[in-house]
Formats: C-alpha cells, sequence, structure tokens
C-alpha cells in the first residue's frame, strides 16, 4: 500500500483576500464545491491506499479536523520548518519499508486517472529505492518551479533525472525550455520511507537526526503526533527540493499529464476555471469570461468575477480579475495578479 503524507503550510498571499490567514489556500472551495485539501485526501484514497498522514502546523489544526477524513493521522508541527523536516517527521513515524505519497494539499490535478496511474508507476520505482519526482510539462520559463532535466529512461517506465534545480531565474528556465528536455517538478513525490532517511542523514545529518530525535521524543495523543517540540526547533529550515532533490544520485522521473495546476495566482485559477467549464465555477461562457457570485458582465473578454455577496458589474473590460471577501475588494489585470502578495492587504492579514 502507497501512505499518503499531505503537506499543509505555506500562507497563501497571492490569492488574497479570498486565501486569509485564518482560512488559507488549501482550505478553500476554490474548483468545484470541496476545498482542494479535500480533493488532495479524495484522491489518495481507496484501493492501494493506507490512511493519510496529514502533516500541519498548530494554526492548522482545527481546519484540518473540520475537512479531513475520519481515518487520517495528523502530526502538528511545533514549528515551521519547511517540506524536508516536514517530510522527515513522517518519514520517521513509517516502518522503513512504507512507500510515502507527498502531496502538497494546495494543488489542483484536473484527472484523477492519469495520477493514479502516474502514482503506481512511481510506486514501483520507489520500491527499487528511488525518489521519484512528477514531471509537468512546462508552458513557460516560470521561475516558482524546479526543473528537471530528464535521462536515459528506465526500463518498465519513468526516466533517470539528468538535474534537478529548484528555482531557477528567469534567464536560466528560458535556457531550459529553449534547450528542450525539462520537465517543471510537480511538488509531488514518491519513495520508501527508509529511502528518504537515508539521503536526508547522507545530504543533511544534522537535520536528519533532530527530525529523528523530535519523533522519538514524540508522543501521540489519539491520531495527532506531538513531535518534541525543543528538538524539533533545534533543525533547520529547508525544502526537499535543495535538501535532497538537488543532490540525491538515487531519483528517477515520471512524466505525467493530468491537468496540473499549482494555482499560484489569481490569473490560474480563472484559467483553471475556464478550462474546467464547472457551472458551480460560474461558466466559461462564450468570451471566456467565468463568475462566481453575482456578476452583470457587458462587452467583457477573459474577465473573472469572484464575489461573496454584492454584485458585481463590469463594461467593456479584457483580462480583468475582480474578487469581493468580505470588507475587501481587489480589481487586477490579469497580469498583474503575480504581484497581488505583495499588496499591503496580502501583507497585512
Ligand atoms: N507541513 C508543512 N510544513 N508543509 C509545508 C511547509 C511546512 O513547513 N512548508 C511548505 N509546506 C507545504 C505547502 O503548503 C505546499 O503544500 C507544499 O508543502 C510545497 O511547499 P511550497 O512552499 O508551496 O513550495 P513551492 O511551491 O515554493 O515549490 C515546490 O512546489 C513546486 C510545484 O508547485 C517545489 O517542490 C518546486 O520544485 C515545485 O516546482
Ligand atoms: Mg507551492
Amino acid at each position: 500500500t502507497i501512505h499518503p503524507i499531505i503537506l499543509c503550510g505555506g500562507s497563501g498571499t497571492r490569492l488574497w483576500p479570498r486565501s486569509r490567514a485564518v482560512r488559507p489556500k488549501p482550505f478553500l472551495p476554490l474548483l468545484g464545491e470541496s476545498s482542494l485539501f479535500e480533493q488532495t485526501l479524495a484522491r489518495c484514497s481507496g484501493e492501494g491506499f493506507a490512511p493519510p498522514l496529514v502533516v500541519a502546523g498548530e494554526r492548522h489544526v482545527a481546519l484540518v479536523e473540520e475537512q479531513g477524513t475520519p481515518d487520517m493521522r495528523l502530526v502538528v508541527e511545533p514549528a515551521a520548518r519547511n517540506t524536508a523536516p516536514a517530510i522527515a517527521l513522517a518519514a520517521n513515524l513509517l516502518p522503513g519499508e512504507a512507500i510515502m505519497l507527498v502531496c502538497p494539499s494546495d494543488h489542483h490535478i484536473a484527472n484523477t486517472d492519469a495520477f493514479r496511474r502516474a502514482v503506481t508507476a512511481a510506486a514501483g520505482l520507489a520500491a527499487e529505492g528511488r525518489l521519484v519526482a512528477f514531471g509537468i510539462a512546462p508552458d513557460g520559463p516560470e521561475t516558482g518551479y524546479g526543473y528537471i532535466e530528464r535521462g536515459a529512461p528506465i526500463e518498465g517506465g519513468g526516466c533517470e533525472i539528468a538535474r534537478f534545480v529548484e528555482k531557477p531565474d528567469a534567464e536560466r528556465a528560458r535556457a531550459f525550455l529553449a534547450a528542450g528536455g525539462f520537465d517543471w517538478n510537480g511538488g509531488i513525490f514518491a519513495f520508501r520511507a527508509d529511502t528518504f532517511r537515508e539521503e536526508l542523514a547522507a545530504y543533511r545529518p544534522a537535520m536528519a537526526e533532530g527530525a529523528a530525535r523530535a519523533v522519538a521524543q514524540g508522543a501521540w495523543d489519539g491520531a495527532h503526533f506531538h513531535p518534541d517540540a525543543a528538538a524539533f526547533a533545534e533543525v533547520e529550515g529547508e525544502s526537499i527540493d535543495y535538501a535532497v532533490m538537488e543532490n540525491t544520485g538515487r531519483a528517477a522521473l515520471v512524466p505525467v499529464a493530468m491537468g496540473w495546476s499549482d494555482i499560484g495566482s489569481w490569473s490560474a485559477l480563472r484559467d483553471a476555471r475556464r478550462a474546467g467549464g464547472d457551472a458551480r465555477d460560474g461558466g466559461p461562457d462564450r468570451q471566456g469570461n467565468v463568475a462566481r457570485g453575482p456578476a452583470e458582465l457587458v462587452d467583457c473578454r477573459n474577465v473573472m468575477v469572484d464575489s461573496d455577496g454584492p454584485r458585481v458589474s463590469c463594461i467593456g473590460l479584457d483580462d480583468v480579475i475582480v474578487v469581493v471577501d468580505g470588507d475587501e475588494v481587489l480589481v487586477t489585470s490579469a497580469g498583474g495578479a503575480q504581484r497581488v502578495g505583495k499588496l499591503d492587504g496580502a501583507r497585512r492579514q
């Protein structure tokens, strides 16, 4: 069986004002009726999957409880130390041979069947001692992703990883795309618990030791595991990408086309709503507009409205996004949506 490890961290200021510190991105019903966290749990359940292990900070416990499943177990992080330590906690709670499927809780995957097929292939490679990443065909020189250069094919599926470069600058990203043979890292990983522990110990020995100690000195309280706070506080914060994936010689890649999006901005969400064509997401109409909540759009194209109450009326707009959330209103061009996180409102929340 495969053990889903669901990561809930980060703050998600780029989807402000809908995403707020009290209810961040993973817990919002951004596409369809359930939240990205609920959809992640659903995607990793059923035949072949063990009950999920959710790793989340103290401040997310109530939301995880509210939206999670009855069989879920929860590791409550005493401090935020980024993904490598969070995954290390889970790896130390599982038997060495357990196959972990690490999933961010804030992504959208349109095609669950394609995801499951890729997971099956990844689990096979993981069983052989590989650290498996999932490759997404890039559609632009994004700088917010890891880039993976594909190596030789592996018999039975997947391929070697020639190079893993976390978040290159724009120039390098463009060069990778021009060269070809690169995928984006989807942020989803599969490996045996002991493989991860060994590779972390090889490249970040202090982190590996600190996380192991936090688990050894931690305690279960019902379905909640509390790592030792003092031991975990000493662990340095770093992502799995920098700590392990850029360094390991045991990586493998499973390329997958599954309608993946990390919904990194309001314009990405607009595109996902348009592509999904779900009536609950409000569209799209023939001009490519999508509207959730009351809206009147006259001579508009590629506009997204998302209002939790007030009616939004627009005339003659192209490529504009309007979001109303309680006492906050955001109006941005689709291009400007990348900078929402830098707004005073998004930073002060
Ligand atoms: N439990 C826990 N604790 N979860 C965390 C923590 C933490 O301290 N920090 C981050 N997470 C969760 C986030 O909530 C998210 O679900 C996932 O781990 C990945 O973290 P992000 O902070 O969103 O990483 P990123 O988007 O900058 O980059 C990663 O994802 C990209 C794809 O979306 C990298 O893996 C990139 O290489 C990748 O392309
Ligand atoms: Mg992310």
